[in-house]
């Protein structure tokens, strides 16, 4: 993976607007390289495959965002996408990763939990969807120093 710039907010828009159910806009990638935030995206050829986002607050961080385009997804690429996540937090002396997830998620709760990842918590009715809302599962992972987390 590299750092994500503002050149390629269009092609990781175009990902997340065709495997998200709720989208992020241009502009809430736009703040995020605004913010400062880890923006990585996963390039090969002069294709983006996939991107990730990770919000670090003093020595904990929370990943923000991750998506895999539709044609390149059940290839192994979203778990070493997250793996390198995990270790650009280590780098940086991050203590604890968390995230929300949408309780309907199975793909993403099952590549979390196979990361090193472990419910934390519900918040009811935190989403909206097509019935109204949805619960969202908590989700934290432990950094250790040449630990054990993101083996998968
Ligand atoms: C979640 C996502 C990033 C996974 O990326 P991916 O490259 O397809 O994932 P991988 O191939 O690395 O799979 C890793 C594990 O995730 C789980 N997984 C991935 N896709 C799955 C699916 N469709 N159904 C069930 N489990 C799935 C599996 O446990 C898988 O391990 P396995 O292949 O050994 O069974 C991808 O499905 C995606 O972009 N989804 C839409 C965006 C999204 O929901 N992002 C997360 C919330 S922000």
């Amino acid at each position: 993976m590299r750092a994500m710039t503002l050149a390629d907010v269009a092609a990781v828009l175009e990902i997340e607007l065709a495997v998200q159910a709720y989208p992020w806009t241009r502009g809430n990638f736009n703040d995020a390289l605004d913010h400062g935030y880890v923006c990585s995206v996963d390039e090969q050829g002069g294709e983006i495959r996939g991107y990730a986002v990770l919000m670090p607050v003093l020595d904990e961080a929370e990943l923000l965002n991750i998506g895999v385009a539709a044609k390149h997804q059940r290839k192994g690429l979203g778990r070493a996408m997250l793996r390198e996540v995990l270790d650009i937090a280590r780098g940086m002396n991050m203590r604890l990763v968390f995230l929300e997830v949408r309780a309907s998620n199975a793909a993403a709760l099952a590549l979390y939990r196979s990361a090193g990842f472990a419910g934390i918590g519900l918040r009811r009715a935190y989403y909206q969807n097509a019935n109204g809302s949805e619960d969202a599962v908590t989700m934290m992972c432990e950094l250790l120093r040449g630990g054990t987390d993101g083996q998968a």
